[in-house]
């Protein structure tokens, strides 16, 4: 159905949506549109990420500095974010997506959070594509609420300072697992706003133009054509043979 190597495609795609209130200002809308139809997008482009059988799509939805927008648009985003959330029930059923969240999730409005609790549960028993919904998160309170966790082990005695490692911070992050490969960031924005920033730290990195209302599903292919053409090294050499580091 498409020119795509599933042997090179990402297992992890990472995507900071960005763009939406330019998207609506260019039409001559309101901002709002901009999300409205940005959750559109995010139906497509979950639908081809799972037919593709990616492993996980983890989507920036609302950062932790985020909270600082005018208070009737982080309502709307709220409100918006409960009604997808029962919107997509049916969608997330038919194509096997289980949906998580991260981010500091006890920020989030009640009514929000409760419909978001029963999205995770209703699709939990689900194989597919993990949709991760990065909600009131940032990167640093990530690591901060990590070290948090680490710091109460070592005063309850349960963990010995000298055996933390990677994988022990790793572990304490709101979701462990794989690390994204591909990070996409719509908008033109060449930036992370911080995002993911500890498991980021080898992923391959391309940014559109477009924004997240107009990022299509061939936009999509184009980030997965141009990641398969990448050669990862993770600060090795390509070509192991001692002769090559000559
Ligand atoms: C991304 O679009 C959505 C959120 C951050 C919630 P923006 O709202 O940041 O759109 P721009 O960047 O102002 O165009
Ligand atoms: C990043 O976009 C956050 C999300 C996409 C949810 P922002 O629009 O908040 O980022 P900045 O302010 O341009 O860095
Ligand atoms: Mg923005």
């Amino acid at each position: 159905m498409t020119d795509l190597d599933p042997a090179k495609l990402p297992r992890h795609l990472a995507i900071i949506m960005d763009g939406n209130g330019r998207w609506a200002q260019q039409q001559g809308f309101a901002r709002t549109k901009g999300h409205e139809r940005g959750a559109d997008t995010i139906r497509s482009v979950t639908t081809e990420c799972a037919r593709l059988h990616l492993e996980q799509l983890t989507l920036y939805a609302f950062s932790h500095e985020n909270w600082k927008r005018p208070r009737t648009e982080i309502a709307f985003l709220m409100r918006l974010l409960r009604k997808f959330l029962v919107r997509e029930r049916p969608t997330m059923m038919d194509n096997d997506v289980r949906l998580t969240a991260i981010g500091r999730l006890d920020d989030l409005p009640d009514d929000a959070r409760a419909e978001l609790d029963r999205s995770i549960e209703m699709t939990s028993g689900n194989g597919g594509l993990n949709l991760c919904l990065a909600l009131s998160y940032g990167g640093r309170a990530e690591i901060v609420d990590a070290c948090k966790r680490l710091a109460r082990e070592v005063a309850a005695g349960t963990l010995d300072p000298e055996a933390l490692d990677e994988d022990a911070v790793s572990a304490r992050l709101y979701q462990p697992g794989r690390d994204p490969d591909l990070l996409v960031r719509t908008a033109g924005e060449r930036r992370i706003s911080n995002f993911l920033l500890w498991q980021i730290s080898y992923a391959e990195i391309y940014v559109t133009e477009a924004c997240w209302p107009e990022f299509s599903v061939e936009e999509l292919h184009a980030a997965l054509r141009d990641y398969a053409g990448r050669t990862r090294k993770y600060g090795g050499l390509v070509d192991p043979r001692p002769e090559a580091v000559r």
